[in-house]
């Protein structure tokens, strides 16, 4: 197995060790006001919405995890099944690796071979030479593009960049690729400025992916190579740096430690398109197996449009007009940032 192919792997196994889904994060610290006769009805129609022209069963996304290792092909054809049945959009992990190892295309198509019709969005590293990038998302007829940006965990990583000069080729990405681009983090946020940037820099949308969910500097130090714990705490909580993107008129999607129907719907709240779950699905694959899963992304949808009808909406779009209030350690971040 390759280098990449291996941590891909370990990847997978500490994600699984380090998942705790009972962590508490800063959608905890977020309430919405209810009213108390909201003259509704729950009705799954309320949740269905548009990404990228395709329609969608609903507003959450499985977000990027998988690919280019064996395990993660059967990861992915499960995904692919699992989304083509539920109507809902997946990311794929980023498919840099073909760059180097064609071979491993078939780890990440078996997702649009499952797939065929659904929202399928590819994932790449910010320095993809820009005609492999456009490779890879023809190869994969993929419907977006997602470009991770991961400081810490490439700093996190023995084996990670440690030239953060991405700018530019993220915009030859972009001038060159006929799909929208989708700026996302990995789990510890985008700050205000940078969004202010990409949306200068007309990138279509942007994943805030901030902390709460999974850590890639805990998972990295779990790999063992050395100690970098304390990288674990860079992260901005997802309920701040969404309301950066807020403040900065950004498209953008809400994503980063998303455990239940009403963290979509507080995403929804602080303005976020579409809201990204990976780590929560993807242990509910892995414990519990593809049945499992397709349950649970069932409920969750019934569950949305039931929180839909009790917080009196009657479209996604009318979340953002809920009044919000935090309690006070995530009010005296919000102070002091946004
Ligand atoms: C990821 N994530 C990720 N992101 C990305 O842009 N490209 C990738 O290849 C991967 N790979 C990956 C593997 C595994 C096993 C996990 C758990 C996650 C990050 C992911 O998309 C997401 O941003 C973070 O996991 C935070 O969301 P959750 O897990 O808290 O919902």
């Amino acid at each position: 197995m390759s280098i990449r192919s291996e941590r891909k792997e370990e990847h997978l196994a500490l994600a699984q060790m380090f998942f705790d889904e009972k962590k508490k994060n800063s959608f905890d610290q977020m309430h919405l006001l209810r009213p108390a006769l909201p003259e509704k009805k729950a009705d799954l129609n309320t949740i269905k919405t548009e990404m990228f022209g395709k329609s969608v069963s609903a507003p959450f996304f499985i977000n990027a995890m998988t690919g280019g290792s064996k395990k993660s092909r059967k990861v992915n054809r499960a995904l692919g099944i699992v989304s083509e049945k539920q109507k809902i959009a997946l990311a794929l992990g980023s498919s840099s690796i073909l760059v180097k190892e064609k071979d491993q295309l078939d780890s990440f198509y078996i997702a649009r071979e499952e797939n065929p019709h659904g929202v399928l969005i590819a994932n790449v590293n910010p320095l993809t030479p820009f005609k492999d990038a456009i490779k890879i998302a023809n190869e994969l007829q993929a419907d977006a593009l997602q470009i991770h940006v991961n400081t810490v965990q490439e700093i996190a990583m023995p084996e990670g960049e440690r030239d953060f000069h991405w700018l530019d080729n993220m915009r030859e990405i972009r001038d060159n690729l006929d799909l929208p681009i989708i700026v996302k983090e990995v789990g510890f946020g985008i700050d205000y400025s940078t969004i202010q940037l990409l949306k200068r820099e007309h990138f279509d949308l942007v994943d805030i992916a901030g902390s709460g969910g999974t850590n890639f500097a805990q998972i990295e130090n779990g790999r063992n190579h050395r100690d970098v714990s304390y990288l674990q705490d860079l992260g901005l909580p997802t309920v701040v740096t969404a309301l950066m993107a807020k403040k900065a008129n950004a498209n953008f999607i809400v994503s980063g430690g998303v455990r239940n129907p009403l963290d979509v719907l507080k995403g929804l709240a602080l303005g976020g398109k579409y809201v990204g779950i990976a780590n929560v699905f993807l242990q509910e694959y892995m414990q519990n197996g593809e049945k499992a899963l397709l349950e649970r992304i069932q409920n969750w949808k019934i569950e949305l449009a039931n929180l839909l009808a009790i917080y009196g909406l009657d479209s996604l779009r009318d979340a953002t007009k809920l009044q919000q209030y935090y309690d006070f350690p995530l009010k005296n971040i919000i102070d002091q940032l946004v």
